[in-house]
């Protein structure tokens, strides 16, 4: 079932916390909400599950306005950062929990708890209370009893930050194969976590400030962001303020052949080139400055370089011998791997 923000505004007080989100998950779809901390990405949630009740706009899933339905009513099945499983309920009864609720038949329970454990790996764990498994196991808990209604939308909250990193990467493989095995259920994925979004969404609705300012397909925002918030919340990304002037633009002294896709000579736009994309050494579009830093990530050096003021990060492969600090260097990028962003404000 699909899910449709309509204009849906969310205050505390007069405090605007979501200002007129418009947004479609698809049926089947995984959407992430991604976006620094306070930017609404919970409360946008917390609006499709009914736990709050916007100041305007409607919220639609399956295509029905449930605006003023109950949370209980809405066929929502959730997970939230903090498990949050009743610590005097065994896992099995904790799955079942949704389900009594809803007065499903003790035998249909019985079978829906059992697919539900089967589908996160936990049916040798259902006779344990939460406080006997580990943490990734409590989260797979919480997912199955969000997946024991058959929800046609499952909302997660920062499923997994508050696991660590090794378990996190397993765990969002397997919420991709969860996913594989319910193609209808749409997914809202809350994170502030890029490669969480870029691993398993269809699409990334970028949030800040109460506000969607960017929504696509992960490739779509990295190799093509259209705002400087994109840009750098959205992978690691160099921004350089730049004048535009006929087909090239104008850094410092330096000309650059970019694409300008139609901004207007004379304009102040902002270069994107993300590090990994920038070369050491001469080349075309390339720039002359002095390494104020390098690092050694294992198979790969990311070297910062001062030039005019501004710096520059070129993520290349380990290197034999990296450069000096404050040594001399070139840093260079191909036409076709810079983006130009149109908003941006030039100073030199
Ligand atoms: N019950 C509440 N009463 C008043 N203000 C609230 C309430 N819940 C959230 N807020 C405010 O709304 C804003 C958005 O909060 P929200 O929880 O949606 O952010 P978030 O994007 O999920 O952030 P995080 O990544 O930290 O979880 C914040 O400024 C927060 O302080
Ligand atoms: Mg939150």
């Amino acid at each position: 079932m699909g899910i449709r923000f309509d204009s849906v505004t969310v205050r505390y007080g007069d405090n605007t916390v979501l200002d007129s989100l418009d947004l479609t998950v698809e049926p089947g779809e995984v959407m992430a909400l991604l976006g620094p901390s306070g930017s609404g990405k919970t409360t946008a949630l917390r609006a499709v599950a009914g736990f709050v009740t916007p100041a305007a706009g409607r919220v639609l899933i399956g295509g029905r306005d449930v605006t003023a339905l109950p949370p209980h009513r809405r066929g929502i099945g959730m997970v939230v950062q903090q498990y949050a499983l009743f610590p005097h309920l065994r896992v099995e009864q904790n799955v079942a929990f949704g389900l009594k609720a809803r007065k499903v038949p003790r035998a249909r329970i019985a079978e829906r708890v059992s697919e539900a454990l089967r589908m996160t790996g936990m049916e040798r764990y259902a006779r344990r209370y939460p406080r006997e498994l580990s943490g990734g196991q409590q989260q797979r808990v919480a997912i199955a009893r969000a997946l024991a209604i058959r929800p046609g939308v499952l909302l997660l909250d920062e499923p997994l930050s508050a696991l660590d990193a090794q378990l996190r990467s397993g765990m969002l493989a397997e919420l991709a194969r969860l996913h594989r095995e319910l193609p209808d259920v749409s997914i809202l994925y809350v994170t502030h976590d890029q490669i969480e979004a870029l691993t398993l969404a269809d699409r990334i609705a970028v949030m800040d400030k109460a506000r969607l300012q960017d929504c696509g397909t992960p490739q779509d925002l990295y190799r093509r962001p259209r705002t400087e918030f994109t840009a750098s919340f959205v992978g690691n990304a160099n921004l350089l303020p730049v004048t535009v002037i006929g087909d090239a633009v104008r850094f410092g002294g330096t000309e650059l052949k970019v694409p300008v896709d139609g901004i207007a000579p004379g304009a102040a736009a902002t270069l994107c080139v993300r590090p990994h994309l920038v070369g050491l050494g001469e080349g075309p579009n390339a720039l002359r400055g002095t390494v104020a830093e390098v690092q050694w990530r294992g198979a790969t050096h990311r070297v910062f370089v001062d030039i005019d003021g501004h710096q520059i990060k070129a993520d290349v492969r380990e290197l034999r011998t990296p450069p000096a600090l404050g040594q001399q260097v070139a840093v260079h990028f191909a036409t076709q791997d810079a983006v130009l962003l149109g908003a941006g404000v030039a100073d030199g």
